[in-house]
């Protein structure tokens, strides 16, 4: 199996996996033959398969345009229209990407805007603009969400006085609504190259859209081979037999543990570059599973740094969590510790080992630890932190999600509560109609 997952330690009983197999074969159902609440935004579900071609090809055009000319890439979003390229950008790029001299790098700096209200935040990234080339991908499904809209009036401004209309209007690349929005319209007017979120595929599930797939491949991320992850993963998950489909166990154990009163799931990572991936997922689980009085709290944590500030809570706090790690079997480069003479800091003992060693024997001793302080821990285990394998995994949560989300009784599709928080803001700003 190419990603492991392993529940042994979940304190999970072989009756409860026999309990919940028929609920799995009903979400599974439901899922496939697009009859549960929510199928009209399953388009995720065999995505490669459906995918436009000549769009792909188009990203690749324009990706490698904004990588001859931009200094900098200005991605404004939010929600799902920003946190799937965020993770999958501090996963697979250099972990400071933007620091590196442009000719290690061979690509903009890319700095996400949109995805806040922040007075200083728009401030301090106006002092990183003049005397660089800027390039912006504006995405937004609906086209009106006000972080983002409020962003892209301001940078489009600026795009407006320093290149002038026609210049920046070929700077400016919208992924919006195929039809519909208010900035589908406005790309219209000033003829902004655009590219299309699918009507079937909500936020927190588009990252394998042009959503992600244009500012990725403008990093240098190999998109292809993303999607190829991405593709594998829909044929490996595909099987409906609880014992054999990894990503089902995840969905059904996560039930069964919520189902003991675990109402807090902490993903766990000791990668610091997969920290977004935890952003990422959070807005999944949350967003999908989080309604009628329900859901899972999801939380993240990254080792070893998180050990030293939510390790007790972990350890020895309320007992209504459980963990899930996400590791990286191997990695291509790594650090061996020296040995010292004098060894006045005591660490010769490590003489020889990696840093990665050390990293496994952290997990390894905070799993004992835990473990032994009544926390249930999953793991996912992934080969390598590469394009592949990161498309593979972000399939793999998706559709747990939806699996869980069916198993759990809600509609993992939709998001009333955040179209609530969007209504009151636009009312009380004085939008007229609210
Ligand atoms: O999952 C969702 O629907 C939300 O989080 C959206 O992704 C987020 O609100 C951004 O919406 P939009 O892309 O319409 O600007």
């Amino acid at each position: 199996m190419f990603i492991e997952f392993d529940y042994s330690k979940g304190f999970i009983k072989e009756h409860e996996i026999e309990i919940i197999k028929p609920q799995v074969d009903i979400a599974h159902q439901l899922l496939h033959d697009r009859k549960g609440p929510g199928s009209e935004f399953t388009g995720w579900l065999e995505w490669t398969e459906t995918i436009d071609r000549e769009e792909l090809e188009r990203i690749h055009t324009t990706a490698e345009r904004i990588r001859q000319n931009a200094d900098i890439l200005l991605v404004i979003g939010i929600g799902g229209s920003y946190l799937g390229a965020r993770a999958a950008m501090e996963a697979l790029s250099h972990s400071f990407h933007n620091l590196l001299d442009k000719s290690a790098r061979k690509a903009p700096q890319l700095i996400f805007v949109g995805n806040n209200m922040s007075p200083k935040y728009y401030s301090d990234v106006m002092d990183l603009l003049d005397g660089r080339e800027i390039y912006i991908n504006v995405i937004s499904k609906s086209g009106t969400t006000t972080e983002p809209a409020v962003a892209f009036r301001h940078f489009r401004s600026y795009m407006e006085k320093r290149y002038g209309l026609e210049e920046s209007s070929r700077r400016i690349i919208a992924t919006t609504d195929r039809a519909r929005g208010a900035l589908k319209t406005l790309a219209d007017k000033e003829g902004y190259e655009t590219f299309t979120i699918p009507d079937d595929i909500g936020g927190r599930y588009s990252v394998m859209t042009a959503v992600g797939l244009l500012p990725l491949a403008a990093v240098g991320i190999d998109i292809v081979r993303m999607l190829e992850g991405v593709h594998a993963a829909a044929i490996e998950y595909s099987n409906p037999s609880l014992d054999e489909n990894s990503c089902y166990q995840y969905a059904a154990t996560r039930q069964i543990l919520s189902r003991k009163g675990k109402s807090i799931e902490i993903l766990v990572s000791y990668e610091p570059s997969l920290q977004y991936l935890g952003e990422w997922w959070k807005q999944l689980y949350g967003e999908s599973e989080g309604k009628d009085g329900k859901g899972i709290f999801p939380a993240s944590v990254s080792f070893t740094a998180d050990l030293h500030s939510m390790g007790q809570l972990i350890q020895d706090g309320a007992r209504n969590i459980f963990e899930t790690t996400i590791l990286v079997g191997s990695h291509d480069r790594d650090i061996v510790i020296k040995g010292d003479d004098d060894d006045l800091d005591g660490l010769n003992y490590l003489q020889g080992k990696t840093i990665g060693n050390v990293n496994r024997k952290a997990y390894e001793g905070t799993v004992l630890a835990h473990l032994e302080g009544g926390v249930p821990n999953l793991a996912i285990t992934i080969p390598k932190l590469d394009e592949y394998s990161f498309g593979k995994l972000i399939y793999f949560f998706e559709k747990a999600c939806a699996i869980s989300g069916y198993i759990q009784g809600v509609n993992p599709f939709d998001q009333p509560g955040v179209e609530q928080y969007k209504r009151n803001m636009f009312r009380l700003l004085g939008k007229s109609g609210y």
